[in-house]
């Protein structure tokens, strides 16, 4: 039977050649006779493991050596306060854009542990475009401008750097990681939850400069929640989450074996640019964010009756288009197409909502 195209913002789909590998791999691994459930994090072979995963990303990605990149367990919104206590020392504050309800929950976690003020936020537009702002709108002794490059709920999209006067950029890449091309040195900090384009859920990826690590004062930061206990250890100190780490590796071969991040990237264009041609063309839905700030791979849109959502999820899950549905805290509809999501997905959706929309117009 084949397999669902599933549209879910996270975890989200895997490619097929990667679960049909883990799947024998979960009975014997490597000629260990063992799975890579049950081998031991120390273990040669899984050292091996961890350095050859750290390795194909840095390839990825270009990661220049002045980075560390650690693997650490827990989602992703655990950064929002490992971040702050790291980075912002008795002296100095973070500035922080929000375009959505990630960056916003990024915002109020950062309050609670130290100083963060917003530079600029686009709440009041409901989240549909990226805040406007300007140099004004920095305070002193600014030590990293955060923001989130692609706001996964929201669908918007930051379409280039955020203009940060020499400020050491943060970014959540949680839904853009290795989708789209990104100059590393442009930040001081990046993070990921794995379960969008990089394993399943439960690890996350930081990428950190290497200054970044010893910025403060450690006597009362926890040593597993400081960065220089990963680095140090290489992501070691605790168990790490091996299977993600393992999954990571196949996903991290699979993008390059794909043409690398580049060509994902026009993969990607190209699979969004279809999807909102449609949308943009059609008069039974639509899409209210900003053109400039549309996500190339959380495409939100709606129905011109919200009460049609609900069966339009139905009817989409009946033709094997699964999780269609949009973040329960704006509604509507949406459709991710991370890396694994196939032009074949997208083509069989357009058709559906081109059927869906002649039949209940
Ligand atoms: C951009 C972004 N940041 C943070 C998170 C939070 O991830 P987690 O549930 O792993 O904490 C998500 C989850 O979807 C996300 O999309």
């Amino acid at each position: 039977m084949p397999r669902a195209y599933n549209f879910g913002a996270g975890p989200a789909m895997l490619p097929e050649e990667i679960l049909q590998q883990a799947q024998a791999d979960l009975w014997n691994w490597n000629d260990q006779n063992m799975s890579i459930l049950e081998i031991g994090h120390r273990t040669p072979i899984f050292m091996e493991l961890m350095e050859e995963t750290n390795h194909t990303l840095r390839r990825l990605l270009k990661i220049p050596d002045n980075y560390e990149v650690l693997f650490i367990s827990g989602p992703a919104r655990m950064q929002f306060s490992m971040i702050p206590l790291n980075l912002i020392s008795k002296k100095t504050q973070a500035g922080y854009l929000i375009s959505g309800i990630w960056s916003a929950t990024a915002f109020e976690e950062a309050t609670k542990v130290s100083r963060a003020y917003c530079i600029a936020s686009s709440e009041a537009t409901q989240f549909k475009d990226i805040p406007d702002y300007s140099f004004s709108d920095f305070k002193e002794n600014t030590d990293y401008l955060y923001y989130t490059t692609n706001e996964t709920v929201n669908g918007v999209r930051f379409p280039g750097l955020p203009v940060a006067q020499g400020i050491p950029l943060v970014s959540d890449m949680t839904s853009s990681i290795l989708t789209e091309p990104i100059n590393v040195n442009d930040y001081g900090l990046i993070f990921a939850g794995a379960q969008k384009n990089i394993a399943n859920a439960g690890l996350t990826i930081v990428i950190i400069r290497k200054d970044f690590l010893s910025l403060i004062d450690k006597s009362t930061l926890p040593t597993i929640m400081d960065y220089e206990t990963f680095a140090k250890h290489k992501s070691l100190y605790a168990t790490p989450p091996t299977f993600n780490c393992y999954l990571a590796l196949k996903m991290f071969q699979w993008v390059e074996e794909k043409g690398g991040v580049d060509a994902l990237y026009q993969a990607n264009m190209e699979k969004a640019r279809i999807l909102y041609d449609f949308i943009d063309n059609s008069s039974f839905y639509y899409c209210s964010v900003q053109q400039r700030a549309r996500s190339i791979v959380n495409i939100c849109f709606n129905t011109k009756d919200k009460n049609m959502d609900d069966l339009f999820v139905a009817k989409a899950a009946e033709n094997g288009l699964l999780a269609l549905k949009g973040h329960n805290k704006v509604g509507g509809l949406r459709a991710s197409l991370y890396n694994a999501m196939p032009i074949e997905g997208v083509k069989k959706l357009i058709q559906f909502m081109e059927k869906f929309s002649r039949e209940y117009s």
